[in-house]
Protein backbone atom coordinates (compact mmCIF):
# COMPACT_ATOMS: atom_id res chain seq x y z
CA UNK A 1 0.00 0.00 0.00
CA UNK A 2 1.23 3.49 -0.78
CA UNK A 3 0.81 6.82 1.27
CA UNK A 4 0.48 10.30 -0.19
CA UNK A 5 1.76 13.07 1.72
CA UNK A 6 0.25 13.76 5.42
CA UNK A 7 -0.91 16.74 4.62
CA UNK A 8 -4.36 16.59 5.53
CA UNK A 9 -7.08 18.63 3.67
CA UNK A 10 -9.69 20.49 5.79
CA UNK A 11 -12.72 19.74 5.70
CA UNK A 12 -15.71 21.72 7.62
CA UNK A 13 -17.96 18.82 7.85
CA UNK A 14 -17.43 14.85 6.10
CA UNK A 15 -20.05 12.59 6.40
CA UNK A 16 -19.33 8.74 6.69
CA UNK A 17 -21.63 7.16 4.72
CA UNK A 18 -23.76 7.32 0.97
CA UNK A 19 -26.94 5.65 2.08
CA UNK A 20 -30.28 7.10 2.84
CA UNK A 21 -29.21 8.64 5.58
CA UNK A 22 -25.90 10.72 4.39
CA UNK A 23 -28.08 11.52 1.22
CA UNK A 24 -30.90 12.94 3.71
CA UNK A 25 -27.82 14.61 5.97
CA UNK A 26 -26.13 16.12 3.21
CA UNK A 27 -28.75 17.33 0.93
CA UNK A 28 -30.30 18.78 4.41
CA UNK A 29 -26.88 20.68 4.96
CA UNK A 30 -27.22 22.05 1.22
CA UNK A 31 -30.90 22.82 1.70
CA UNK A 32 -30.22 24.99 4.98
CA UNK A 33 -27.10 26.50 3.49
CA UNK A 34 -24.93 25.44 6.12
CA UNK A 35 -21.88 26.10 4.18
CA UNK A 36 -20.86 28.77 1.65
CA UNK A 37 -19.52 26.26 -0.31
CA UNK A 38 -20.70 22.96 0.22
CA UNK A 39 -18.41 21.29 -3.11
CA UNK A 40 -15.17 22.86 -1.22
CA UNK A 41 -16.04 22.18 2.58
CA UNK A 42 -18.03 19.19 2.42
CA UNK A 43 -17.30 15.66 2.00
CA UNK A 44 -19.21 12.02 1.51
CA UNK A 45 -16.87 8.90 1.82
CA UNK A 46 -18.14 5.50 1.33
CA UNK A 47 -16.65 2.55 1.02
CA UNK A 48 -19.09 0.64 -1.59
CA UNK A 49 -18.98 2.21 -5.18
CA UNK A 50 -22.40 4.35 -5.60
CA UNK A 51 -25.26 5.60 -3.80
CA UNK A 52 -28.02 4.15 -1.38
CA UNK A 53 -26.43 1.77 0.99
CA UNK A 54 -28.14 -1.41 1.51
CA UNK A 55 -30.30 -0.31 -1.69
CA UNK A 56 -27.11 -0.29 -3.59
CA UNK A 57 -25.59 -3.69 -2.04
CA UNK A 58 -28.67 -5.85 -1.35
CA UNK A 59 -29.04 -7.02 -5.40
CA UNK A 60 -30.06 -10.67 -4.58
CA UNK A 61 -33.85 -11.79 -6.18
CA UNK A 62 -36.78 -10.49 -4.36
CA UNK A 63 -35.10 -7.81 -2.69
CA UNK A 64 -37.64 -5.07 -1.71
CA UNK A 65 -38.98 -2.82 1.16
CA UNK A 66 -41.30 -3.45 3.61
CA UNK A 67 -42.12 -0.58 4.45
CA UNK A 68 -44.65 1.91 1.72
CA UNK A 69 -43.00 3.77 -0.66
CA UNK A 70 -44.25 7.18 0.15
CA UNK A 71 -43.42 7.36 3.55
CA UNK A 72 -40.00 5.14 3.08
CA UNK A 73 -39.37 8.84 0.91
CA UNK A 74 -38.15 11.82 2.06
CA UNK A 75 -41.08 14.35 3.12
CA UNK A 76 -39.58 17.29 0.84
CA UNK A 77 -38.64 15.31 -1.98
CA UNK A 78 -41.76 13.68 -2.43
CA UNK A 79 -41.69 10.82 -5.41
CA UNK A 80 -45.26 10.73 -7.29
CA UNK A 81 -45.04 7.40 -9.02
CA UNK A 82 -43.66 5.01 -7.07
CA UNK A 83 -44.58 1.54 -8.89
CA UNK A 84 -46.01 -0.17 -6.33
CA UNK A 85 -47.06 -0.14 -1.92
CA UNK A 86 -43.75 -1.71 -1.43
CA UNK A 87 -40.92 -0.96 -4.23
CA UNK A 88 -38.67 -3.37 -5.52
CA UNK A 89 -34.72 -2.47 -4.45
CA UNK A 90 -33.43 -0.97 -7.83
CA UNK A 91 -36.43 1.94 -7.61
CA UNK A 92 -35.29 2.88 -4.21
CA UNK A 93 -31.99 2.80 -4.95
CA UNK A 94 -32.63 5.03 -8.05
CA UNK A 95 -34.90 7.57 -6.33
CA UNK A 96 -31.94 8.49 -4.11
CA UNK A 97 -29.22 8.36 -6.27
CA UNK A 98 -31.65 10.92 -7.90
CA UNK A 99 -31.92 12.84 -4.60
CA UNK A 100 -28.30 12.75 -4.42
CA UNK A 101 -27.66 14.07 -7.59
CA UNK A 102 -30.32 17.14 -7.27
CA UNK A 103 -28.43 18.15 -4.68
CA UNK A 104 -24.98 17.86 -5.92
CA UNK A 105 -23.71 15.34 -3.52
CA UNK A 106 -21.79 13.41 -6.08
CA UNK A 107 -19.50 16.19 -6.62
CA UNK A 108 -18.80 15.55 -2.81
CA UNK A 109 -18.68 12.42 -2.64
CA UNK A 110 -15.53 9.83 -2.97
CA UNK A 111 -16.95 6.42 -3.33
CA UNK A 112 -14.80 3.27 -2.52
CA UNK A 113 -13.28 5.32 0.07
CA UNK A 114 -13.30 3.74 3.50
CA UNK A 115 -12.96 5.70 6.86
CA UNK A 116 -10.19 3.97 8.94
CA UNK A 117 -9.26 6.06 11.92
CA UNK A 118 -10.64 9.24 13.46
CA UNK A 119 -8.96 10.99 16.53
CA UNK A 120 -10.26 14.21 18.00
CA UNK A 121 -7.67 16.60 19.06
CA UNK A 122 -8.56 18.15 21.72
CA UNK A 123 -5.63 20.96 21.87
CA UNK A 124 -6.78 21.75 17.80
CA UNK A 125 -10.87 21.38 18.49
CA UNK A 126 -11.17 19.14 15.64
CA UNK A 127 -11.23 15.53 14.18
CA UNK A 128 -8.40 14.02 12.22
CA UNK A 129 -9.33 11.54 9.65
CA UNK A 130 -7.23 8.36 7.54
CA UNK A 131 -8.95 7.23 4.71
CA UNK A 132 -8.26 4.65 2.07
CA UNK A 133 -8.97 4.68 -1.41
CA UNK A 134 -9.60 1.24 -2.26
CA UNK A 135 -9.12 1.14 -5.82
CA UNK A 136 -5.62 2.94 -4.92
CA UNK A 137 -4.84 1.29 -1.79
CA UNK A 138 -3.34 5.11 -0.54
CA UNK A 139 -4.01 6.50 3.29
CA UNK A 140 -5.50 10.04 2.71
CA UNK A 141 -5.69 12.46 5.48
CA UNK A 142 -8.02 15.23 6.48
CA UNK A 143 -9.17 17.39 8.99
CA UNK A 144 -12.73 18.36 10.17
CA UNK A 145 -14.34 20.59 12.57
CA UNK A 146 -17.35 18.04 12.33
CA UNK A 147 -18.10 14.68 11.70
CA UNK A 148 -21.72 12.88 10.71
CA UNK A 149 -21.27 9.36 10.68
CA UNK A 150 -24.22 7.57 8.38
CA UNK A 151 -22.65 4.07 8.27
CA UNK A 152 -26.02 2.24 8.91
CA UNK A 153 -26.47 -0.76 10.86
CA UNK A 154 -26.85 -3.83 8.59
CA UNK A 155 -23.90 -3.43 5.82
CA UNK A 156 -20.96 -5.88 7.56
CA UNK A 157 -22.33 -9.38 6.25
CA UNK A 158 -21.92 -11.91 8.84
CA UNK A 159 -21.52 -15.72 7.99
CA UNK A 160 -22.68 -18.11 10.67
CA UNK A 161 -19.33 -20.38 12.47
CA UNK A 162 -20.05 -23.59 11.00
CA UNK A 163 -17.10 -25.66 10.97
CA UNK A 164 -16.02 -26.67 7.80
CA UNK A 165 -17.73 -24.38 5.75
CA UNK A 166 -14.15 -23.16 4.07
CA UNK A 167 -13.82 -26.52 2.82
CA UNK A 168 -17.24 -26.48 0.98
CA UNK A 169 -15.86 -26.78 -3.30
CA UNK A 170 -19.08 -25.10 -4.93
CA UNK A 171 -19.81 -21.04 -4.68
CA UNK A 172 -21.17 -19.60 -1.18
CA UNK A 173 -21.73 -16.16 -1.05
CA UNK A 174 -24.35 -13.63 1.43
CA UNK A 175 -27.24 -12.28 -0.02
CA UNK A 176 -26.11 -8.49 0.92
CA UNK A 177 -22.71 -9.88 -1.99
CA UNK A 178 -24.80 -12.03 -4.32
CA UNK A 179 -22.79 -12.96 -6.78
CA UNK A 180 -25.02 -12.68 -10.49
CA UNK A 181 -22.40 -14.73 -12.32
CA UNK A 182 -23.45 -18.14 -10.38
CA UNK A 183 -26.54 -19.82 -11.85
CA UNK A 184 -28.80 -21.25 -9.81
CA UNK A 185 -30.83 -23.15 -12.71
CA UNK A 186 -30.99 -27.27 -11.75
CA UNK A 187 -28.12 -26.44 -8.79
CA UNK A 188 -29.28 -27.83 -5.39
CA UNK A 189 -29.26 -24.84 -3.09
CA UNK A 190 -28.61 -24.15 0.31
CA UNK A 191 -30.09 -21.06 1.98
CA UNK A 192 -29.23 -20.68 6.27
CA UNK A 193 -31.33 -18.31 7.71
CA UNK A 194 -35.11 -17.42 7.77
CA UNK A 195 -34.87 -13.86 8.42
CA UNK A 196 -36.27 -10.90 5.88
CA UNK A 197 -33.63 -11.39 3.23
CA UNK A 198 -34.05 -15.01 2.98
CA UNK A 199 -37.53 -14.71 3.22
CA UNK A 200 -37.44 -12.88 0.11
CA UNK A 201 -34.72 -14.78 -1.25
CA UNK A 202 -36.87 -18.24 -1.02
CA UNK A 203 -39.81 -17.92 -3.05
CA UNK A 204 -37.73 -16.37 -5.89
CA UNK A 205 -35.49 -18.89 -6.41
CA UNK A 206 -37.64 -21.46 -5.70
CA UNK A 207 -38.78 -22.07 -9.05
CA UNK A 208 -36.00 -22.18 -10.94
CA UNK A 209 -33.65 -24.72 -8.49
CA UNK A 210 -33.11 -28.02 -8.53
CA UNK A 211 -34.05 -28.69 -4.60
CA UNK A 212 -33.68 -26.06 -2.05
CA UNK A 213 -32.10 -26.85 1.50
CA UNK A 214 -33.56 -23.85 4.08
CA UNK A 215 -31.67 -24.15 7.56
CA UNK A 216 -34.18 -22.22 10.03
CA UNK A 217 -32.86 -22.03 13.36
CA UNK A 218 -36.26 -20.02 14.59
CA UNK A 219 -39.15 -19.18 12.30
CA UNK A 220 -40.11 -15.94 12.04
CA UNK A 221 -43.77 -14.20 12.18
CA UNK A 222 -45.34 -13.54 8.82
CA UNK A 223 -47.55 -11.21 7.56
CA UNK A 224 -49.86 -10.76 4.57
CA UNK A 225 -47.33 -8.73 2.28
CA UNK A 226 -50.85 -6.73 1.03
CA UNK A 227 -48.35 -5.32 -1.75
CA UNK A 228 -50.44 -3.29 -4.91
CA UNK A 229 -49.22 -1.68 -8.11
CA UNK A 230 -50.40 2.13 -8.09
CA UNK A 231 -52.25 2.58 -11.32
CA UNK A 232 -51.67 5.85 -13.67
CA UNK A 233 -54.88 7.26 -12.15
CA UNK A 234 -53.43 7.45 -8.71
CA UNK A 235 -49.89 8.64 -9.80
CA UNK A 236 -51.45 11.49 -11.91
CA UNK A 237 -53.46 12.34 -9.19
CA UNK A 238 -50.58 12.72 -6.22
CA UNK A 239 -48.70 14.71 -8.98
CA UNK A 240 -51.16 16.84 -10.01
CA UNK A 241 -52.90 17.28 -6.66
CA UNK A 242 -50.40 17.75 -3.70
CA UNK A 243 -53.00 17.38 -0.92
CA UNK A 244 -54.38 14.09 -1.90
CA UNK A 245 -50.35 12.66 -1.55
CA UNK A 246 -50.05 14.52 1.55
CA UNK A 247 -53.23 12.95 3.35
CA UNK A 248 -52.01 9.28 2.13
CA UNK A 249 -48.60 9.94 3.57
CA UNK A 250 -50.69 11.25 6.98
CA UNK A 251 -52.74 8.14 6.56
CA UNK A 252 -49.56 5.74 6.67
CA UNK A 253 -47.58 7.76 9.34
CA UNK A 254 -51.31 7.65 11.49
CA UNK A 255 -51.30 4.36 10.53
CA UNK A 256 -47.86 3.13 11.77
CA UNK A 257 -48.07 5.33 14.83
CA UNK A 258 -51.43 4.04 16.16
CA UNK A 259 -51.73 0.34 15.05
CA UNK A 260 -48.25 -0.71 14.10
CA UNK A 261 -47.22 1.11 17.18
CA UNK A 262 -49.06 -0.57 19.76
CA UNK A 263 -48.76 -4.13 17.79
CA UNK A 264 -45.25 -4.29 19.78
CA UNK A 265 -45.97 -4.02 23.29
CA UNK A 266 -45.95 -7.28 24.78
CA UNK A 267 -49.31 -6.93 27.13
CA UNK A 268 -51.75 -5.13 24.28
CA UNK A 269 -54.29 -6.64 22.64
CA UNK A 270 -52.99 -5.26 19.11
CA UNK A 271 -50.21 -7.68 20.02
CA UNK A 272 -52.32 -10.39 20.33
CA UNK A 273 -54.05 -9.38 17.21
CA UNK A 274 -50.75 -9.47 15.53
CA UNK A 275 -50.23 -12.43 16.61
CA UNK A 276 -53.28 -14.23 15.75
CA UNK A 277 -53.18 -12.79 12.34
CA UNK A 278 -49.74 -14.08 11.53
CA UNK A 279 -50.97 -17.54 12.69
CA UNK A 280 -53.96 -17.65 10.82
CA UNK A 281 -51.69 -16.38 7.78
CA UNK A 282 -49.88 -19.60 8.43
CA UNK A 283 -52.57 -21.65 8.71
CA UNK A 284 -54.26 -20.22 5.82
CA UNK A 285 -51.39 -21.28 3.74
CA UNK A 286 -50.06 -24.39 5.26
CA UNK A 287 -52.90 -26.63 5.19
CA UNK A 288 -54.02 -28.85 8.31
CA UNK A 289 -52.65 -32.46 6.15
CA UNK A 290 -48.69 -30.81 6.46
CA UNK A 291 -49.31 -30.38 10.79
CA UNK A 292 -45.53 -31.19 11.03
CA UNK A 293 -44.67 -28.66 8.86
CA UNK A 294 -47.09 -25.91 10.54
CA UNK A 295 -45.42 -26.53 14.08
CA UNK A 296 -41.81 -26.05 12.90
CA UNK A 297 -42.79 -22.60 11.45
CA UNK A 298 -44.68 -21.33 14.16
CA UNK A 299 -42.29 -19.14 16.01
CA UNK A 300 -42.30 -19.66 19.94
CA UNK A 301 -41.89 -16.18 20.98
CA UNK A 302 -43.98 -12.89 21.33
CA UNK A 303 -44.82 -10.84 17.75
CA UNK A 304 -42.91 -8.43 17.71
CA UNK A 305 -39.68 -9.93 18.96
CA UNK A 306 -37.55 -10.27 15.77
CA UNK A 307 -38.68 -7.88 12.67
CA UNK A 308 -41.33 -9.65 11.22
CA UNK A 309 -41.87 -10.94 7.68
CA UNK A 310 -44.40 -9.47 5.19
CA UNK A 311 -44.50 -11.99 2.45
CA UNK A 312 -47.78 -14.61 0.53
CA UNK A 313 -45.45 -16.11 -0.67
CA UNK A 314 -43.03 -17.55 2.19
CA UNK A 315 -45.27 -19.97 3.43
CA UNK A 316 -46.33 -21.57 0.13
CA UNK A 317 -43.02 -22.40 -1.28
CA UNK A 318 -42.34 -25.09 1.12
CA UNK A 319 -45.35 -27.16 0.15
CA UNK A 320 -43.22 -28.04 -3.14
CA UNK A 321 -41.67 -31.08 -3.31
CA UNK A 322 -38.08 -29.86 -4.06
CA UNK A 323 -38.13 -27.35 -0.97
CA UNK A 324 -36.94 -28.93 2.26
CA UNK A 325 -37.24 -26.48 5.71
CA UNK A 326 -34.87 -28.38 7.92
CA UNK A 327 -34.27 -27.35 11.43
CA UNK A 328 -31.90 -29.53 13.05
CA UNK A 329 -28.53 -27.64 13.75
CA UNK A 330 -26.14 -27.28 11.36
CA UNK A 331 -23.21 -29.56 12.03
CA UNK A 332 -20.76 -29.26 9.40
CA UNK A 333 -19.75 -28.84 5.60
CA UNK A 334 -17.85 -31.25 3.59
CA UNK A 335 -16.94 -30.44 -0.04
CA UNK A 336 -19.99 -31.16 -1.28
CA UNK A 337 -22.64 -31.44 1.40
CA UNK A 338 -23.90 -30.12 4.80
CA UNK A 339 -24.89 -32.55 7.76
CA UNK A 340 -26.88 -31.71 10.22
CA UNK A 341 -27.07 -32.52 14.05
CA UNK A 342 -29.68 -35.20 13.25
CA UNK A 343 -27.76 -37.37 11.22
CA UNK A 344 -28.70 -35.72 7.95
CA UNK A 345 -26.53 -35.48 5.04
CA UNK A 346 -27.58 -33.08 1.81
CA UNK A 347 -26.08 -32.62 -1.32
CA UNK A 348 -25.52 -28.78 -2.31
CA UNK A 349 -23.71 -27.13 -5.41
CA UNK A 350 -24.49 -23.49 -3.88
CA UNK A 351 -24.48 -22.14 -0.07
CA UNK A 352 -26.06 -18.93 0.66
CA UNK A 353 -25.78 -17.22 3.61
CA UNK A 354 -28.79 -15.20 4.84
CA UNK A 355 -27.38 -15.40 8.16
CA UNK A 356 -27.46 -11.07 8.70
CA UNK A 357 -25.06 -8.69 9.69
CA UNK A 358 -22.77 -7.46 12.74
CA UNK A 359 -24.95 -5.06 14.15
CA UNK A 360 -23.98 -4.20 17.75
CA UNK A 361 -20.19 -3.44 17.28
CA UNK A 362 -21.38 -0.05 15.76
CA UNK A 363 -18.44 2.02 14.49
CA UNK A 364 -16.10 -0.85 15.66
CA UNK A 365 -14.86 -1.47 12.46
CA UNK A 366 -13.22 2.07 12.65
CA UNK A 367 -10.39 3.16 15.15
CA UNK A 368 -12.58 6.70 16.54
CA UNK A 369 -11.34 8.24 19.84
CA UNK A 370 -12.47 11.22 21.48
CA UNK A 371 -11.55 13.85 24.24
CA UNK A 372 -7.91 12.65 25.69
CA UNK A 373 -7.71 9.67 23.17
CA UNK A 374 -10.48 7.76 25.08
CA UNK A 375 -11.88 4.94 22.60
CA UNK A 376 -15.25 4.71 21.35
CA UNK A 377 -14.76 1.24 21.58
CA UNK A 378 -14.10 0.89 25.33
CA UNK A 379 -16.15 3.55 25.73
CA UNK A 380 -19.36 2.01 23.95
CA UNK A 381 -18.34 -1.68 24.94
CA UNK A 382 -21.10 -3.95 23.53
CA UNK A 383 -23.61 -1.04 25.07
CA UNK A 384 -23.46 1.96 21.95
CA UNK A 385 -25.49 4.48 23.33
CA UNK A 386 -26.22 8.27 22.33
CA UNK A 387 -28.17 11.12 23.55
CA UNK A 388 -31.21 11.07 21.24
CA UNK A 389 -28.86 8.70 18.88
CA UNK A 390 -26.95 11.77 17.74
CA UNK A 391 -24.14 12.32 20.14
CA UNK A 392 -22.19 10.33 22.89
CA UNK A 393 -20.07 12.00 25.72
CA UNK A 394 -16.05 12.37 25.21
CA UNK A 395 -16.74 12.68 21.12
CA UNK A 396 -17.49 16.31 20.55
CA UNK A 397 -18.68 17.53 17.18
CA UNK A 398 -19.52 13.51 16.39
CA UNK A 399 -22.84 13.50 15.29
CA UNK A 400 -24.66 10.09 14.07
CA UNK A 401 -27.62 9.24 11.63
CA UNK A 402 -28.90 6.08 12.69
CA UNK A 403 -26.93 5.80 15.26
CA UNK A 404 -27.29 3.82 18.91
CA UNK A 405 -31.06 3.35 19.43
CA UNK A 406 -32.77 4.67 16.79
CA UNK A 407 -33.60 1.68 15.14
CA UNK A 408 -37.50 0.70 14.47
CA UNK A 409 -39.67 -1.90 14.31
CA UNK A 410 -42.75 -0.53 13.43
CA UNK A 411 -42.17 2.57 11.28
CA UNK A 412 -40.03 4.02 8.65
CA UNK A 413 -36.72 5.04 9.50
CA UNK A 414 -36.75 8.13 6.67
CA UNK A 415 -38.84 9.75 9.71
CA UNK A 416 -35.94 9.68 12.09
CA UNK A 417 -33.46 10.39 9.32
CA UNK A 418 -35.19 13.22 8.75
CA UNK A 419 -35.06 14.01 12.35
CA UNK A 420 -31.67 13.66 12.89
CA UNK A 421 -30.47 15.33 9.84
CA UNK A 422 -32.20 18.54 11.03
CA UNK A 423 -30.71 18.10 14.60
CA UNK A 424 -27.34 17.66 13.22
CA UNK A 425 -27.88 20.88 10.91
CA UNK A 426 -28.36 23.35 13.84
CA UNK A 427 -25.25 21.66 16.08
CA UNK A 428 -23.21 22.25 12.54
CA UNK A 429 -24.54 25.77 11.83
CA UNK A 430 -23.33 26.67 15.30
CA UNK A 431 -19.91 25.38 14.97
CA UNK A 432 -19.65 26.89 11.69
CA UNK A 433 -20.98 30.11 12.63
CA UNK A 434 -18.90 30.18 15.62
CA UNK A 435 -15.69 29.35 12.91
CA UNK A 436 -16.49 32.49 10.56
CA UNK A 437 -16.58 34.48 14.10
CA UNK A 438 -12.22 32.79 14.49
CA UNK A 439 -13.18 30.24 17.15
CA UNK A 440 -13.20 26.72 16.73
CA UNK A 441 -15.87 24.58 19.33
CA UNK A 442 -16.59 22.20 19.89
CA UNK A 443 -19.71 19.83 21.29
CA UNK A 444 -20.24 16.84 22.90
CA UNK A 445 -23.39 15.66 24.96
CA UNK A 446 -22.45 15.32 29.14
CA UNK A 447 -22.18 12.26 30.13
CA UNK A 448 -25.06 13.09 32.97
CA UNK A 449 -27.66 13.61 30.69
CA UNK A 450 -26.97 10.84 28.04
CA UNK A 451 -27.03 7.94 30.80
CA UNK A 452 -30.36 9.38 31.99
CA UNK A 453 -31.90 9.30 28.81
CA UNK A 454 -30.58 5.81 28.13
CA UNK A 455 -32.09 4.60 31.59
CA UNK A 456 -35.33 5.99 30.90
CA UNK A 457 -34.86 4.12 27.39
CA UNK A 458 -34.14 1.09 29.05
CA UNK A 459 -37.37 1.20 31.00
CA UNK A 460 -39.51 1.77 28.53
CA UNK A 461 -38.30 -1.25 26.60
CA UNK A 462 -38.94 -3.59 28.75
CA UNK A 463 -42.57 -3.33 28.12
CA UNK A 464 -41.74 -4.38 24.21
CA UNK A 465 -41.52 -7.33 22.49
CA UNK A 466 -38.42 -6.88 21.24
CA UNK A 467 -37.14 -7.19 24.65
CA UNK A 468 -38.85 -10.77 25.38
CA UNK A 469 -35.98 -13.43 26.86
CA UNK A 470 -37.66 -16.24 24.44
CA UNK A 471 -35.86 -14.90 21.52
CA UNK A 472 -32.67 -14.14 20.29
CA UNK A 473 -32.34 -11.07 17.65
CA UNK A 474 -29.30 -8.70 16.44
CA UNK A 475 -31.18 -6.15 18.17
CA UNK A 476 -29.94 -7.72 21.74
CA UNK A 477 -26.54 -7.25 22.61
CA UNK A 478 -24.60 -10.72 24.36
CA UNK A 479 -26.36 -9.65 27.71
CA UNK A 480 -29.39 -9.74 25.78
CA UNK A 481 -29.98 -6.32 25.90
CA UNK A 482 -31.95 -4.15 23.21
CA UNK A 483 -29.20 -1.72 22.39
CA UNK A 484 -30.31 -0.73 18.93
CA UNK A 485 -34.01 0.34 19.05
CA UNK A 486 -36.21 3.21 19.74
CA UNK A 487 -38.67 2.22 21.86
CA UNK A 488 -41.49 5.66 21.92
CA UNK A 489 -43.47 6.58 18.96
CA UNK A 490 -42.24 8.90 16.02
CA UNK A 491 -44.02 12.07 17.09
CA UNK A 492 -42.38 11.16 20.74
CA UNK A 493 -38.70 11.31 18.90
CA UNK A 494 -39.65 14.22 16.81
CA UNK A 495 -40.97 16.40 20.12
CA UNK A 496 -37.62 15.37 22.19
CA UNK A 497 -35.80 16.59 18.93
CA UNK A 498 -37.04 19.77 18.92
CA UNK A 499 -34.89 22.42 20.64
CA UNK A 500 -31.31 21.46 21.62
CA UNK A 501 -30.63 22.46 25.45
CA UNK A 502 -27.62 23.42 24.78
CA UNK A 503 -26.89 23.23 29.02
CA UNK A 504 -26.49 19.53 28.30
CA UNK A 505 -23.29 19.70 26.14
CA UNK A 506 -19.71 19.86 27.07
CA UNK A 507 -18.32 22.70 25.13
CA UNK A 508 -14.56 22.61 23.48
CA UNK A 509 -12.93 26.43 22.25
CA UNK A 510 -10.22 27.35 20.57
CA UNK A 511 -9.38 30.53 18.83
CA UNK A 512 -8.27 30.02 14.99
C1 LIG B 1 -31.75 -6.07 2.66
C2 LIG B 1 -32.27 -4.97 3.53
C3 LIG B 1 -33.57 -4.55 3.41
C4 LIG B 1 -34.06 -3.56 4.23
N1 LIG B 1 -35.37 -3.21 4.11
C5 LIG B 1 -35.87 -2.28 4.92
C6 LIG B 1 -37.24 -1.93 4.85
O1 LIG B 1 -37.99 -2.53 4.10
N2 LIG B 1 -37.71 -0.96 5.65
C7 LIG B 1 -36.88 -0.31 6.53
O2 LIG B 1 -37.33 0.58 7.24
N3 LIG B 1 -35.58 -0.63 6.62
C8 LIG B 1 -35.06 -1.60 5.86
N4 LIG B 1 -33.75 -1.93 5.96
C9 LIG B 1 -32.93 -1.22 6.94
C10 LIG B 1 -31.98 -0.20 6.26
O3 LIG B 1 -30.75 -0.46 6.86
C11 LIG B 1 -32.42 1.22 6.49
O4 LIG B 1 -33.77 1.39 6.13
C12 LIG B 1 -31.62 2.25 5.69
O5 LIG B 1 -31.52 1.93 4.34
C13 LIG B 1 -30.27 2.49 6.30
O6 LIG B 1 -29.65 3.54 5.61
P1 LIG B 1 -28.26 4.11 6.12
O7 LIG B 1 -27.82 5.09 5.12
O8 LIG B 1 -28.38 4.57 7.51
O9 LIG B 1 -27.29 2.86 6.18
P2 LIG B 1 -26.69 2.01 5.00
O10 LIG B 1 -27.65 1.86 3.93
O11 LIG B 1 -26.14 0.80 5.63
O12 LIG B 1 -25.51 2.94 4.45
C14 LIG B 1 -24.34 3.15 5.18
C15 LIG B 1 -23.19 3.39 4.22
O13 LIG B 1 -22.02 3.64 4.99
C16 LIG B 1 -20.93 3.05 4.33
N5 LIG B 1 -19.87 2.84 5.30
C17 LIG B 1 -19.92 2.08 6.44
N6 LIG B 1 -18.75 2.13 7.08
C18 LIG B 1 -17.94 2.93 6.34
C19 LIG B 1 -16.60 3.38 6.49
N7 LIG B 1 -15.85 3.03 7.54
N8 LIG B 1 -16.08 4.19 5.54
C20 LIG B 1 -16.83 4.57 4.47
N9 LIG B 1 -18.09 4.18 4.28
C21 LIG B 1 -18.65 3.38 5.21
C22 LIG B 1 -21.50 1.76 3.75
O14 LIG B 1 -20.73 1.34 2.64
C23 LIG B 1 -22.91 2.18 3.36
O15 LIG B 1 -23.00 2.54 2.00
C24 LIG B 1 -33.22 -2.94 5.17
C25 LIG B 1 -31.90 -3.36 5.30
C26 LIG B 1 -31.43 -4.39 4.50
C27 LIG B 1 -30.02 -4.85 4.68
N1 LIG C 1 -37.63 -5.12 3.37
C1 LIG C 1 -37.49 -6.26 3.91
O1 LIG C 1 -38.39 -7.02 3.93
C2 LIG C 1 -36.15 -6.63 4.42
C3 LIG C 1 -35.43 -7.58 3.73
C4 LIG C 1 -34.18 -7.91 4.19
C5 LIG C 1 -33.65 -7.31 5.30
N2 LIG C 1 -34.38 -6.38 5.96
C6 LIG C 1 -33.79 -5.70 7.14
O2 LIG C 1 -32.51 -6.20 7.36
C7 LIG C 1 -32.46 -6.85 8.63
C8 LIG C 1 -31.59 -8.08 8.51
O3 LIG C 1 -32.29 -9.11 7.83
P1 LIG C 1 -31.56 -10.45 7.41
O4 LIG C 1 -32.60 -11.41 7.04
O5 LIG C 1 -30.51 -10.13 6.43
O6 LIG C 1 -30.81 -10.88 8.75
P2 LIG C 1 -31.44 -11.36 10.16
O7 LIG C 1 -32.76 -10.76 10.38
O8 LIG C 1 -30.38 -11.12 11.17
O9 LIG C 1 -31.68 -12.90 9.95
C9 LIG C 1 -30.59 -13.79 9.94
C10 LIG C 1 -31.12 -15.20 9.88
O10 LIG C 1 -30.02 -16.07 9.92
C11 LIG C 1 -30.21 -17.01 10.98
N3 LIG C 1 -28.92 -17.43 11.51
C12 LIG C 1 -27.93 -16.65 11.98
N4 LIG C 1 -26.92 -17.42 12.40
C13 LIG C 1 -27.29 -18.72 12.21
C14 LIG C 1 -26.69 -19.98 12.46
N5 LIG C 1 -25.50 -20.05 13.06
N6 LIG C 1 -27.37 -21.09 12.13
C15 LIG C 1 -28.59 -21.00 11.57
N7 LIG C 1 -29.20 -19.84 11.31
C16 LIG C 1 -28.56 -18.71 11.62
C17 LIG C 1 -31.03 -16.27 12.00
O11 LIG C 1 -31.64 -17.17 12.89
P3 LIG C 1 -32.23 -16.66 14.29
O12 LIG C 1 -33.48 -15.91 13.94
O13 LIG C 1 -32.48 -17.86 15.07
O14 LIG C 1 -31.18 -15.77 14.88
C18 LIG C 1 -32.01 -15.56 11.07
O15 LIG C 1 -33.02 -16.42 10.66
C19 LIG C 1 -33.93 -7.12 8.95
O16 LIG C 1 -34.24 -7.24 10.26
C20 LIG C 1 -34.61 -5.90 8.36
O17 LIG C 1 -34.45 -4.82 9.22
C21 LIG C 1 -35.62 -6.03 5.54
Amino acid sequence: MSTDSKTPTHKSVVIIGAGISGIIQGAEIHRKKVLRDPQEELVIFDKAGGFGGVWYANTYPGAACDIASHIYSISWFPKYDWSRRYSPQDEIRRYYEHVAHCYNLHKSTLFRHTVLSMHWDDAAVLWKVTVRNEETGTLHYYTAAAIISCIGQLNRPKRANIPGAETFSGPQFHTAEWDHSVELTGKRVAVIGTGPSAGQVIPSIADKVKSLHVYQRSPPHVLPRRDYAFSQPVKTLFAWVPLAQWLHHVWLYVDQELGAYRSVHVSSKENGFAAAAAQAHLEAQIPPRCQALREKLTPQYSFGCKRPLFLDDYYPAFLRDHVHLHTARLQRFTADAIATADGERHEIDVVIWATGFVTQDLLGHVDVRGHQGVALKEQWGDHASAYLGTSTHNFPNLFFVFGPATALLWGSLTFMFETQALWNVKMVQRIVAEARKGKRVGYAVKEERERKYNAEMQEKLKVLALSDPRCDSFYKNSKGVVTTNFPWRLAEYWRRCLRIEWANYDKWETKL
